[in-house]
């Protein structure tokens, strides 16, 4: 029997004149979160959305939420996300001097707590902290902007971690963020992926909701 993938769509590609009605669509979904890609123009050079955008999809939403920071410092915001009672917020590894204490704060804030590594960035570097995550999220793109092309050397990546998780007894689900698409998204799950992110798969296709299930049925 095969594992089913959880989708978590990220709606930085959709339209954002119509956020409403993408959350709406979104929620009538086979999706298992929805992904929100907050970017500040510093750790990434782009610049997303912030806290209006974020609790008005949050009272919106009848998903979980899934908060990816790509931001410096996180730790600052971690309260005021709490309003909006995100269930995964996760922060860069690269951007967190105290990730310990990062994820820490996260949960103590009521959220479940995650890791996000760049593509450049070893599995290794969890050695320390997978036992302290609810997710581990793997940069299959640079950072920053969503319909870039998928990096091929994160299958690698998805099994190192997999394995490193059964070794140190974490949990920690494992999430792939950037350039999943109906053709690389079965691979990974066989190599050891949880939940997808998926963006311009579904914002360019002409039935997102379809789309959606398409990726279930994988
Ligand atoms: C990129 C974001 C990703 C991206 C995914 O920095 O973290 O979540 O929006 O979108 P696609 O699937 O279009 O790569
Ligand atoms: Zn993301």
């Amino acid at each position: 029997m095969k594992k089913q993938l959880r989708i978590s769509p990220s709606i930085l590609t959709s339209d954002f004149t119509r956020l409403g009605e993408t959350i709406d669509m979104l929620n009538s979904s086979q999706c298992d979160y929805i992904h929100l890609d907050v970017m500040d123009g510093v750790f990434v050079p782009n610049i997303s959305f912030g806290f209006p955008v974020i609790r008005n999809i949050a009272k919106r939403a009848a998903k979980p939420l899934d908060i990816h920071l790509m931001i410096v410092d996180p730790d600052r915001y971690i309260p005021t996300l709490r309003d909006s009672s995100p269930e995964y917020v996760t922060v860069h590894y690269e951007a967190c001097t105290h990730l310990h204490r990062s994820l820490q704060n996260i949960r103590a804030n009521g959220m479940k707590a995650g890791v996000v590594l760049n593509p450049h960035t070893p599995v290794s570097s969890l050695e320390y902290i997978a036992e302290y995550c609810d997710m581990i999220v793997l940069m299959s793109v640079n950072p920053g902007f969503g319909g870039q092309s998928f990096i091929e050397s994160t299958y690698r990546k998805v099994a190192e971690t997999r394995e490193l998780l059964l070794r140190t007894g974490s949990k920690a689900l494992i999430e792939i963020d950037g350039g999943v698409n109906l053709t690389n998204a079965g691979a990974l799950r066989d190599a050891g992926a949880d939940v997808i992110v998926t963006g311009n798969a579904l914002f360019a296709s002409d039935d997102p909701k379809g789309t959606v299930e398409l990726f279930k049925s994988l």
